[in-house]
């Protein structure tokens, strides 16, 4: 909503495309489907805290493409990013239970930023994430994208 959660991912994407091989595929949520999910190497899911959940945009895809792909990603890697005023574990907590559900692999602890936005006006402000959270989005991004062009996973 106030462009935390972008600004990451746009710094994961930078660190994958160092490496060799990677076609990035990077959809919000409400624009992701089964096929994305099914066509996928490696995903990471990105998501602010909104009243201790992910957003409720994320949960609609897992809603989605739940059942139509369980059974068929047994095993797939994937890492969770999660952009929070002060806390974010309740969201990360969400996504690592939907994944153990689908069988996937988690290859990183969910990387949570924090953005110290507490009062209404800040929360509802646009935000700048710092650049050293920016910089642990980016070697996220390219620890995943040489796991998958290494064939470590
Ligand atoms: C309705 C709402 C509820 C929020 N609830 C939480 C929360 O439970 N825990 C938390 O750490 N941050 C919470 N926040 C703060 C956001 O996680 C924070 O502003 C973050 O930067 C949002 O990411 P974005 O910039 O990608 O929208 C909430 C924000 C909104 C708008």
């Amino acid at each position: 909503m106030t462009g935390g959660t972008r600004q990451l991912v746009e710094a994961f994407c930078e660190g994958a495309r160092g490496q060799e091989g990677i076609e990035l595929d990077v959809r919000r949520a409400d624009q992701a489907d089964a096929a994305a999910v099914l066509a996928a190497d490696v995903m990471l899911f990105a998501t602010p805290e909104n009243l201790a959940s992910m957003a409720g945009m994320m949960k609609d895809f897992f809603d989605r493409t739940y059942y139509g792909v369980l059974g068929r990603i047994d095993g797939r890697p994937y890492a969770t990013l999660v952009c929070a005023g002060s806390d974010g574990e309740g969201a990360a907590r969400q996504i690592a239970r939907i994944a153990t559900g689908w069988r996937l692999n988690a290859v990183a602890e969910p990387l949570i930023v924090i953005t110290h936005a507490q009062t209404p006006e800040a929360i509802l402000a646009p935000k700048t994430i710092a650049a050293a959270d920016l910089a642990r989005a980016r070697e996220l991004g390219a620890t995943l994208a040489a796991g998958v062009s290494l064939g470590i996973w």
